[in-house]
């Protein structure tokens, strides 16, 4: 019987094993590549994935059975596209990717200056125009020293600073290399810029003795290298110009820029694209509400109806997925809004501290409720670039005073209370006079008649 159950408990926990990934999405990937012997260029990136308990799935472009649905389900969790060559099937359209990101699909996109028009028709859809077929981004002041022809072996550090997406380590350490195509990236505030060109950069074609006659798509630190958008439904699609930025032979390659004494012996590409991938397939910068609560100043029940004015707390936790864990979020700019129609009161909220078992930060503020009665929500709407977004309601109804809830005796009625008592006293003091009056005119008539 024991060995039976001991059976069952290592089949439940290999299954659990297996399933959980590092990601907080899913761990099924879908690799699309042009040819299988490709796998063998970027055998460390894949290494890197399968180390971090990914299942990934290579396909051909060419093969007819990929599919990113099944009867309306998404069969992957992950999309990783390293295929360039024109598309032969027309499983990977610009409709299915955008379904798949719609349903919550991250996708990691690296493309080179063969782009396919269904990847240029899907980058559009979100706002990145890549430049022609064939072109190169060209800077004539940072190329890797090797490169003594067309300057198209940039060396970069020009990236974003932003420890959601890129760690410090990758952000101070050693400058990437990077060789394929420009883009433009659009105003979309869901775009993160990751990687840019350098001011003395273009983008253009590279033949033999080419000739710049027409103006350029993009010039300078306008062309995009790497962008990322982070969709609404927090899916992430990750736009990266360069193929053999995730090669062997870029991660291992040494480093010195043309006319600089400085030599690295290392790219910094493995670093950048290990912090990539964790960002794009949601290992990092990832936040959830973990709880919330409400009451006034002194009581600790939450109710659903509060009264006018009342002094009011308000409460959240916040976690930020951090190292395969949850991990109390650090973020000194939560802020809570009241809200009936237009925001009525916007505060900052406190972080709380806290203590080493917790998992979530708390967050608080203190707050009169305004002097208005109605059904009001309680919204922390936090939305920062790199991170996941928050946005969680409440429903509270503030009501106005009851009858008996009111002051007995307030100053201002005073002339009120003054009134009444001397309408009192004036009518008493009639009745006693008209009596008396009265009887002393009845007397006198009478006194008259007996005359
Ligand atoms: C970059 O330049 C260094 C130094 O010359 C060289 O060793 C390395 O191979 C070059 N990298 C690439 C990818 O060509
Ligand atoms: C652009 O390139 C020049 C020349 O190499 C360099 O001095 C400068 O720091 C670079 N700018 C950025 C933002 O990387
Ligand atoms: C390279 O450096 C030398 C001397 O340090 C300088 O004269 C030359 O103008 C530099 N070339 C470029 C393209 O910056
Ligand atoms: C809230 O915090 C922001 C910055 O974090 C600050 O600029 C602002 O003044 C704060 N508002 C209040 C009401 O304290």
């Amino acid at each position: 019987m024991r060995q039976i159950l001991s059976i069952v408990f290592f089949v439940f926990a290999a299954f659990f094993f297996i399933v959980e990934s590092k990601s907080t999405t899913g761990s099924r990937v879908l690799v699309l590549l042009d040819k299988e012997d490709d796998k063998n260029l970027y055998t460390k990136f894949f290494e890197s994935l399968e180390g971090r308990d990914y299942i990934l799935t290579y396909k051909t472009a060419s093969d007819p059975s990929i599919e990113l649905f099944s009867y309306g389900e998404r069969v992957f969790d992950h999309f990783i596209n390293f295929a360039q060559k024109k598309d032969k099937t027309d499983n990977i359209t610009p409709t299915s990717l955008i379904s798949f990101v719609n349903n919550g699909g991250n996708i990691l996109l690296a493309i080179s200056s063969e782009i396919t028009e269904n990847i240029r028709i899907f980058a559009r859809e979100l706002d990145i125009e890549f430049d022609e077929r064939d072109t190169f981004v060209i800077d004539h002041f940072n190329y890797n020293i090797s490169d003594d022809g067309k300057h198209t072996l940039l060396v970069s550090n020009n990236v974003v600073n932003n420890e959601a997406i890129l760690s410090k380590e990758v952000i101070e350490g050693p400058p990437v290399l990077f060789r394929g195509i420009g883009h433009k990236a659009g105003t979309v505030p869901l775009l993160t810029k990751i990687m840019r060109a350098n001011d003395t950069a273009y983008s253009y074609e590279t033949k033999d003795g080419q000739v710049v006659d027409q103006e350029p798509l993009a010039i300078g630190n306008s062309i995009g290298l790497i962008s990322a958008l982070q969709a609404r439904n927090n899916a992430r699609v990750t736009f990266v110009g360069s193929l053999e930025f995730f090669s062997d032979r870029f991660f291992d390659s040494p480093v010195q820029k043309f006319n600089s004494s400085k030599s690295y012996p290392r790219s910094g590409n493995e670093a950048f694209v290990n912090d990539l991938t964790k960002w794009t397939l949601q290992e990092k910068g990832v936040l959830r509400v973990t709880s919330r609560s409400h009451h006034k100043e002194d009581e600790y029940e939450q109710l659903e109806v509060y009264r006018i004015k009342d002094n009011f707390i308000y409460t959240i936790g916040i976690s930020e997925y951090v190292n395969d864990q949850w991990q109390p979020f650090n973020g000194n700019d939560v802020q809570l809004e009241l809200i009936m129609l237009d925001p009525y009161i916007r505060v900052n909220l406190t972080a709380l501290p806290t203590t080493k078992n917790n998992h979530a930060r708390k967050y608080e503020a203190h707050l009169q409720l305004p002097d208005v009665y109605g059904v009001f929500t309680l919204k922390v709407n936090y939305k920062r670039p790199g991170y996941t977004y928050i946005v969680d309601t409440t429903t509270i109804t503030i009501r106005h005073f009851r009858h008996n809830e009111y002051p007995r005796y307030i100053s201002a009625a005073y002339p009120y209370y003054t009134g009444a008592a001397s309408m009192g006293i004036g009518f008493l003091l009639f009745c006693f006079i008209w009596i008396v009056n009265k009887d002393a005119g009845k007397t006198a008539a009478e006194k008259k008649k007996t005359n």
